[in-house]
């Protein structure tokens, strides 16, 4: 996840500092750290798998450290190392400053595991080495752990209580990345509007945070995930609305369109609340795209629950979505007190038809765009042709454009002329 990625950029400053040196052959390397979701147990599966591959690095080089860190490290702590002899150090997502110590203590044959969670780490100071090189976007990680408890949810278990970032760190990195030619951010935290500092003049909130950010340049885009609808404050949304680079975009997880299931998810709201978020929007941004998470087959969900689902993606037209089955995550609140009692093949049956629908949703969305003008920021070559450039309108939507005398870090009026199911396809204007 997205955490995940601001998460290495944290760990890899913090070994840099202590001598450690990257690459990007991992033949060569003699520390290969593995960061960890424990989401879904499809996440957990693929991490395992990632490890057998490293059996032939080991034999390759006896010297080779293996660490796993992150929330699978957290969940399993040390039954990791006892379940897979590949494994010499573990660190959970709040031991990351540990880390070097943990690599050293292996070096005289032990082994180094360190799970503690904190109730106060943000790693508030640490200048992340970025390894997303595109040099145009980056992450900026706000706030850390979640207190909300949905009952599906192994993250508050796993990353701990939540917690802020000083916001005097965050405006400086920033600033740091606007100098270092970065021309977006995206504010990271798993519920950005419960974000709050306490100071001496009042307390900093989302709201407040987001417009300090903003006004570092009127260059700087600024997006934010992930938003936690029963949070999501029309204050907000005036704040976007009065600055024009804090995107049109926002991410809004529903998980379901049925307000039973809601509640047994233990999401704190319900469909009409929910929906009351979505007028909300479009109100204060007619032209912001609106993003999801969904979830199929929670326990007990019947066809009915699944149908509202349906109907709440159809009333609300998203222009995107992330659509999982529901996957029964251990010492959750579902898993001790629900059963997961919804047939594999169903909850396979009604994924399909979210994604379905959601295909043809987010074909509509672009349908919509030819013929309309956006400013994009050029992010990098096309896949296809060097010959052509991709970016992003403030919705987020990649536009494909040919290169001309555009380059990376650009600024690009296009108007848009097709599009596919996946991408818009512009010509500058
Ligand atoms: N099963 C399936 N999906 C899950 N998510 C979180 N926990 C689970 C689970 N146990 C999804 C939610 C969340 C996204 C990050 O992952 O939709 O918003
Ligand atoms: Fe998990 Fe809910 Fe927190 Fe998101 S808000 S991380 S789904 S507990």
């Amino acid at each position: 996840c997205q955490m995940n990625a601001a998460d290495s950029e944290v760990v890899l400053s913090i070994m840099q500092k202590e001598g450690f040196v990257y690459t990007e052959n991992i033949e060569r390397a003699d520390v290969i750290l593995v960061n960890t979701c424990s989401i879904r147990d499809n996440a957990e599966q693929r991490i395992w798998g990632r490890l057998k591959e490293f059996v032939r690095y080991k034999k390759a080089n006896r010297a080779l450290i293996v660490g796993i860190i992150g929330c699978m490290a957290e969940r399993l702590k040390d039954s990791i190392i006892e379940n897979h002899n590949l494994v010499d150090v573990v660190a959970g997502p709040d031991a990351y400053r540990d880390l070097p110590a943990l690599v050293r203590q292996t070096e005289s044959g032990g082994k180094g595991i360190n799970t503690m969670l904190s109730r106060e780490e943000t790693y508030a100071e640490i200048s992340p080495v970025r390894l997303d090189k595109n040099g145009v976007s980056a992450f900026v990680s706000i706030m850390r752990g979640c207190n909300n408890m949905c009952s599906y949810c192994v993250v508050p278990y796993t990353r701990g209580g939540e917690r802020s970032r000083d916001p005097q760190t965050i405006v400086r990195e920033v600033r740091e990345l606007f100098d270092a030619g970065y021309r977006e951010v995206t504010l990271l935290g798993q519920n950005v509007n419960s974000y709050k500092w306490d100071c001496e003049g009042g307390a900093v909130d989302f709201p407040a945070l987001i417009r300090m950010v903003a006004e570092t340049s009127p260059l700087l885009r600024v997006r934010f995930a992930t938003s936690h609808p029963k949070d999501m404050c029309d204050r907000l949304l005036e704040t976007m609305a009065s600055m024009p680079n804090i995107c049109r975009c926002i991410h809004l997880p529903a998980q379901s369109g049925s307000t039973r299931m809601l509640s047994l998810m233990n999401r704190r709201y319900t469909r009409e609340w929910y929906l009351d978020r979505i007028a909300a929007i479009r109100r204060y941004m007619p032209d912001c795209s609106i993003t999801t998470d969904l979830i199929a087959g929670f326990c007990t969900e019947t066809e009915q629950d699944h149908e509202d689902t349906l109907s709440l993606m159809r009333e609300v037209g998203y222009d995107g979505a992330y659509m999982f089955k529901y996957s029964e995550r251990p010492n959750t609140k579902a898993a001790r007190h629900m059963e997961d009692d919804v047939p594999e093949e169903v909850k396979t049956a009604r994924l399909t038809q979210i994604i379905e629908l959601q295909n043809s949703l987010s074909e509509r969305s672009n349908r919509a765009d030819v013929g309309r003008e956006f400013e994009i920021l050029i992010e990098g070559e096309s896949k296809r042709s060097s010959g052509q450039l991709f970016g992003r309108t403030s919705q987020n939507k990649v536009v494909i454009i040919d290169r001309g005398q555009h380059s990376v870090g650009d600024y690009v009026r296009v108007k848009i002329t097709d599009c596919t199911s996946a991408t818009l396809l512009g010509e500058s204007v």
